[in-house]
């Protein structure tokens, strides 16, 4: 497993050196490119934490998230977002819970206003909170009927917005680099295994149903992502009255 993971490493290392330079394909902002910078190690943190960077809808998150008040990040992975939202503003306390350990080391970057804990998000409780971010998280919980509890367990601590950032059934090829991507490279980059089929996606309608069900208003955030390579989908929900 381990010599499996080394190979890809050095594959995706090789591609986004040489065949894809990222560098060249997206502006980043300065402060993207500080949050980017606590990544860079000469190694493969720092080139996951550029991929991230580039292919995520950070930039676009951003911009709905408030400026100012805690913001609650589950399943915060190696805290890339958590800490550039720090970064864009100050007054942002940003949390973020994450079961995986070393994701949680990786993440500690020292800034102030950031605070990183190891913990499971379906059983941990949750502080009061302005913003609650799920940022492909939903579908790599380990049961589908778990999407339902977490949704309801958030609508008793959220004070304004939740985001989520999902992968869409559509455009098709997009959707199947996704599945491929989620059943194969993710696995062994961080879960030590060679393959995950346990993933839980849901099209647009079955999403929009889950939220209203649970007592969200849902909004579809549309965002462009010509030229990029996954089907990413964001929902901004707010508890319905
Ligand atoms: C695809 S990653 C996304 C990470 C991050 N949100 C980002 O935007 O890069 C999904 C993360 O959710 C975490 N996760 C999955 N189930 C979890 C749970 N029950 N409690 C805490 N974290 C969980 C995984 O360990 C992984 O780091």
């Amino acid at each position: 497993m381990k010599y499996i993971r080394l190979i890809l490493i050095k594959l995706l290392t090789w591609f986004f050196e040489f065949v894809y330079p990222i560098e060249n394909k997206k502006v980043f902002s300065k402060n993207m490119k500080r949050a980017v910078n606590l990544y860079a190690d000469g190694g493969f943190d720092g080139l996951f934490a550029k991929i991230r960077m580039w292919d995520a809808p950070y930039k676009e998150i951003e911009k709905m998230v408030p400026k100012k008040g805690i913001v609650v990040d589950l399943g915060s992975g190696d805290g890339l977002l958590s800490n550039y939202l720090a970064i864009e503003s100050t007054q942002r306390k940003v949390i973020g819970f994450e079961n995986n350990k070393e994701r949680v080391k990786r993440a500690e970057k020292g800034l102030k206003n950031t605070i990183f804990k190891e913990a499971d998000i379906l059983n941990v409780d949750f502080p009061k909170a302005e913003c609650f971010l799920l940022i492909h998280v939903f579908h790599h919980l380990s049961k589908k009927s778990d999407q339902k509890k977490l949704l309801l367990k958030i609508r008793k601590s959220i004070k304004g917005s939740l985001i989520v950032a999902e992968i869409s059934e559509k455009p098709f090829l997009k959707f199947i680099f996704s599945v491929f991507t989620d059943f194969l490279i993710v696995p062994i980059l961080f879960g030590e295994k060679l393959v995950d089929t346990n993933v839980h996606y849901r099209k647009d309608k079955e999403w929009r149903k889950l939220f209203t069900e649970c007592g969200f208003e849902v909004k579809r955030v549309s965002f462009p992502h010509r030229g990029m390579p996954f089907s990413h989908v964001l929902y901004e929900c707010r508890k319905s009255s």
